[in-house]
């Protein structure tokens, strides 16, 4: 075993690879998971996508610590966890010392979001919030200095495969303008080869894409197309 990862290298691992496709394992063969990681470790992927969901937060009801520890006995990509859960305060920290590189949690779920991006940042993980497309964009804007990562939701938070929702790339148009280079921005929900290009276009770094990988036969195959989409 390796040794884990600061924040900073986190965050200029993501950094040095944006624009870069994240995986959403969602769909995944969980009966297979080690042979999933496999594949897309050999179609070029840097950073795994985690959808961590409560049956409360979101009606879907996903999995947990236990599932980032196994990925993380078994692979050095960077493990990117989105909690879709209502207390993240309760869970969070424990996601870092399962082995997340970087963490988001919704503004929905906590409004006043300054205290546990410090406790994140401070357990080594690079932090930041996510935002549903019918939530007002206000209230993420103030706390934008504090995240090291921003999520843009491009479909409500909940399911696999809904449809892309543009507001997406107003938000991101408008954070890459407003905060500048370094902010490390991620867009999830919907992501596929129509939709990536206009998502980097308008200043995307991370693109979490599920149903257009999962529900392709051959992975490397289907990197390499929304890897052409998304540099055009
Ligand atoms: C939705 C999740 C997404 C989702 C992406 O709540 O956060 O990560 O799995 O899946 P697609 O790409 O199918 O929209
Ligand atoms: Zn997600």
């Amino acid at each position: 075993m390796s040794e884990p990862r600061s924040r900073a290298q986190t965050i200029e691992t993501l950094r040095g690879a944006r624009p870069t496709i994240l995986p959403s394992l969602l769909l995944c063969d969980f009966a297979n998971l080690e042979r999933e990681v496999r594949l897309l470790e050999e179609a070029g992927v840097d950073c795994l996508h985690l959808d961590v969901m409560d049956g409360h937060f979101v009606p879907n009801l996903t999995y947990g610590m236990p599932i980032v520890d196994a990925l993380r006995k078994i692979t050095q990509l960077t493990l990117d966890v989105h909690l879709m859960i209502s207390d993240p305060s309760k869970y969070a920290e424990q996601f870092a010392d399962a082995g997340a590189n970087s963490i988001t949690f919704h503004i929905e779920a906590l409004s006043e979001p300054k205290p546990l991006l410090e406790k994140l940042k401070a357990r080594g993980v690079a932090a930041g919030l996510a935002i549903n497309p019918s939530t007002d964009f206000n209230r993420l804007l103030p706390f934008v200095p504090d995240c090291d990562l921003v999520l843009i939701m491009s479909v409500e938070a909940g399911f696999g495969g809904q449809a892309f929702n543009p507001i997406a790339l107003q938000r991101l148009s408008e954070l890459r303008s407003s905060f500048g280079p370094e902010l490390l921005l991620e867009v999830d929900g919907g992501v596929n080869e129509k939709t990536v290009g206009q998502c980097t276009v308008n200043g995307a770094d991370l693109l979490v894409v599920g149903s257009a990988l999962f529900r392709q036969a051959d992975y490397c195959q289907a990197m390499t197309r929304l890897r052409r989409e998304m540099q055009t």
